[in-house]
């Protein structure tokens, strides 16, 4: 019998240690052989930990299990049973292309990850030129997946045509952003989907060598796709003949140091480089000067991981799926005051109140909901009125936001707009890396001018604004340059908050 038991993040920190310890030592207790298959999460966290069980119909879900309901998992009459895995609504209604195995295989069996499609990419890119290959991301639409939207093939190119003696393909998972988790998930559930995404890159551009940078506070991600490595190493996979080609590709697990600026592309490189974590001007770009000065593809986790499926199903295939120049899919990550959170990839073009009261099902407390950020600390507010906004770059883009790394995060009626502009710009003004005034400088004066208006001063309004012009135009990156969005949209949107606060103030 074969047991499924999260090895994720998110389910072990709601207990999914203890529930496989307990399953193995019932099982034992029984006399029952059974084998207890550590998988990634499938994304519902409010069903976590979801233990699986292997049966000839298909997999059965248990959950949210704890230590006590382990029992019942082997009487037959569990209560926390919800029927096939397969069938449930939740997963039923996705599209899942990125994520087509996260939660299904078994992430440190590399045979696992060939019996459900992996390596067929990487076997088909490597029949094609580095051309045809950029050409095939190029058809297929994909976009930076991070958050800047940039046309991964087009990058890709940059650096394929460039001339050096070394290349290099840095995956950024410094994933930074409050309220999501799509590159953990992956590197913790299938990451050999992200190495494939990586050696495919290589082959394009013609580099040899990868790191992925992954943040400190992702020690399970750290350690699985350490792991990974090396088995895709010993099996020839990476190496100086990637699965026998004459193409050489090799990889290293690099772990970051805490700073929220690191994921910003150059600084990461800088980290990566042995060196203080700041932000270089570009030009020039990473991917003609990026690692020790070479052509470098910097590319997200899910824009890699997103690869392997454009080349085992064709460009077109992926194309086919989403809205306007948003192409694909996109999992979203749902978080805040939600009554189901977790990972959801779907194809663009779903409207924020869909995924707001359809998927998330409205609010944890029951109360109405008042904003939704969108992209991650530095994404803006949207209010209920927004909630026709179609899931899509330019979509966002258009309305002052932008989905940043699709993370969203719901707040209920009871939400401060005040206090949210206030913790921006405090954010901005602890993470700061200190290179150009109007970040290192301008968030510290925004918390104070945010204070006044908080005490009554509403003549500071205007000044706010016009700080936050300040940033947006003259910030040398996204953090100070994109803070604005999460103040000036709450200022937008949720007016009262801000004279209220003046109000009760003044009384
Ligand atoms: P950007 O727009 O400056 O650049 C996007 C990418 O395209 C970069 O890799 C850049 O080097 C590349 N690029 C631009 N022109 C190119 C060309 N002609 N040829 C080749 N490559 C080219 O945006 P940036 O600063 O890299 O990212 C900002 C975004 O990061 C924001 O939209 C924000 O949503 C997101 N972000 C994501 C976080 C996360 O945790 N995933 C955290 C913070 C911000
Ligand atoms: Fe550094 Fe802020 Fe300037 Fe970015 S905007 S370079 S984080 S000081």
């Amino acid at each position: 019998m074969k047991i499924y038991v999260p090895r994720d993040a998110a389910a072990k920190a709601l207990g999914a240690d203890e529930v496989a310890k307990a399953v193995e030592a019932e099982a034992m207790k029984r006399g029952l052989t059974v084998t207890v298959v550590r998988n990634g999460s499938r994304g519902m966290v409010w069903l976590e930990p979801l233990v699986e069980i292997e049966t000839p119909e298909g997999r059965m879900a248990y959950g949210p299990m704890t230590v006590a309901d382990v029992a019942g998992l082997f009487d037959g009459d569990s209560p926390k049973a919800l029927g096939l895995t397969d069938d449930l609504p939740w997963l039923k209604a996705q599209t899942r292309l990125t994520f087509a195995r996260c939660g299904i295989i078994d992430p440190l069996s590399l045979q696992d990850y060939r019996a459900h499609g992996g390596l067929k990419g990487l076997e088909r890119a490597l029949t094609l030129t580095g051309a045809a290959i950029v050409d095939e991301v190029k058809t297929s639409g994909l976009r930076g997946r991070g958050g800047a939207g940039f046309p991964t093939g087009i990058k890709w190119d940059t650096v394929r045509m460039a001339k050096a003696d070394r290349k290099y393909i840095v995956c950024n998972a410094d994933e930074g952003d409050s309220g999501t988790f799509a590159d953990r998930m992956i590197m913790e559930g299938d990451p050999f989907t992200l190495i494939e995404g990586m050696t495919i890159a290589g082959i394009a551009t013609g580099a040899t060598k990868g790191f992925v940078y992954i943040r400190s506070e992702y020690p399970d991600a750290i350690e699985v796709m350490t792991r990974a490595v090396e088995i895709a190493r010993a099996a020839g996979v990476l190496g100086v003949s990637v699965l026998g080609s004459a193409h050489a590709f090799d990889m290293e697990i690099r772990t970051g140091a805490g700073a929220y600026v690191c994921g910003e592309e150059t600084s990461l490189l800088n980290s990566l480089e042995g060196k203080r974590g700041t932000v270089r001007a570009k030009p020039p770009l990473p991917a003609l000067e990026g690692f020790m000065g070479k052509p470098t593809v910097v590319n997200n986790v899910i824009s890699l991981a997103t690869v392997p499926v454009i080349f085992e199903k064709g460009a077109q295939f992926y194309a086919d799926f989403g809205l306007g120049r948003s192409r694909g899919t996109i999992p979203l990550q749902i978080a805040g005051n939600v009554k189901f959170g977790g990972l959801y990839e779907i194809a663009f073009g779903l409207s924020l109140g869909q995924i707001v009261n359809d998927i998330a099902g409205g609010t944890a407390s029951g109360r109405p909901v008042k904003a939704v950020q969108v992209g991650g600390p530095l994404g803006a507010y949207f209010p209920v009125d927004l909630f026709d906004t179609p899931f899509g770059y330019e979509e966002y883009a258009g309305k002052g936001g932008l989905i940043g790394h699709a993370g969203i995060v719901v707040f209920d009626d009871r939400a401060d707009m005040l206090k949210q502009a206030r913790f921006a710009m405090e954010f901005c003004a602890i993470e700061s890396c200190g290179k150009c005034t109007p970040c290192r400088i301008g968030a510290v004066r925004g918390v104070e001018t945010l204070d006044r208006i908080g005490r009554g001063d509403t003549a500071a309004i205007p000044l706010l604004t016009d700080l936050c012009e300040t940033m947006k135009s003259g910030s040398l990156c996204a953090l100070g340059g994109f803070t604005p969005y999460p103040v000036m949209s709450a200022l937008t949107h949720f007016p009262d908050d801000f004279s209220a606060s003046a109000k009760e103030a003044a009384e």
